[in-house]
């Protein structure tokens, strides 16, 4: 049943790209419209949308187009980026609906000729297409996302000592230390929507990437930071958030992981409490 179902992922998987590269060579050079999400409460503008005709070749990506209009058409668009080339993580917003990073999506990839940019969801908006981080961060910093080691005092020279890690040993945590803090995972899960306390894809998936590193000595530490009401027993499991991450780091799947250690945590506390008590009592 399971391998059936990969059999059938994988065919859709070869089919839309296959689909996307023949999109992208028959593209046309010519123009499109960006319908652009406009507002700037603090002028006190209504939310609107304007519609811009950009120029566009096959290459061409949603941030190039957007920048052209901010450049020749409309510069007062409010829009976030840095590094062009998906490291950052600054250019998060909804294309065509769905949480992307505007450096990393060629128009050629879009179905037809007007692209919708809109902020991202679950994040307070500042002005057009710009929102506010300072919720997410918190969240991410409220899991401690720093190697905790009490055996290494780097204050202490003498006492530096060498971390070997074998390549299974990286390979537990390596896809999750991809994420660049983006935000789409965020952006797209529907309990975020209605919990911001709930510390969200991205904070927990660096839980268990912290969690699973063998250099790290707080692991006991880590699991009682997630374990709460707002934690991670709010994920729905809805899978929203790999499905968007640009970075490949399904933190989905660190979410799951991190729970399993969690209930084999509890179970063997469990465990240890009842001997305990059972020796007391003999
Ligand atoms: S997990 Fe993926 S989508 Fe979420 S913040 Fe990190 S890179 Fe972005
Ligand atoms: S501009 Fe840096 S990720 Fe898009």
């Amino acid at each position: 049943m399971t391998e059936q179902l990969i059999e059938k992922i994988e065919t859709m998987e070869k089919k839309h790209e296959k689909e996307k590269h023949q999109r992208e060579k028959e593209y046309p050079k010519s123009s499109l419209t960006l319908k652009i999400y406009r507002a700037n409460r603090r002028a006190g503008e209504s939310p609107h949308y304007d519609r811009i005709e950009v120029p566009v070749q096959r290459w061409t990506t949603v941030l190039d187009a957007l920048l052209y209009a901010k450049a020749y058409k409309d510069q007062s668009i409010g829009i976030r980026y840095s590094c062009r080339m998906a490291s950052c993580g600054s250019c998060g917003m909804k294309i065509n609906g769905i949480p992307r990073l505007a450096c990393y999506t060629k128009v050629s990839e879009l179905q037809g000729r007007e692209i919708t940019v809109e902020p991202l969801s679950n994040f307070p908006h500042i002005r057009d297409l710009v929102t506010d981080f300072s919720q997410f961060f918190a969240h991410h910093h409220n899991v401690e996302p720093y190697i905790q080691n009490d055996i290494a005092d780097m204050q202490e020279k003498n006492k530096l000592t060498e971390f070997i890690q074998t390549p299974e040993d990286v390979d537990k945590y390596l896809q999750f230390s991809y994420c660049i803090k983006c935000g789409l995972c965020y952006s797209a899960c529907p309990t975020v929507a209605t919990d911001t306390q709930f510390a969200g894809p991205q904070a927990l998936s660096q839980a268990y990437r912290y969690f699973i590193d063998n250099r790290d000595t707080a692991p006991k530490e880590r699991l009682n930071l997630v374990d709460n009401r707002h934690g991670i027993w709010r994920c729905h499991f809805a899978g929203s958030c790999s499905a968007v991450c640009p970075k490949g780091v399904d933190p989905a799947l660190g979410i799951q992981l991190l729970r399993g250690h969690l209930l084999g945590y509890s179970k063997n506390e469990k465990k240890v409490a009842e001997l305990e008590e059972r020796q007391k009592r003999d």
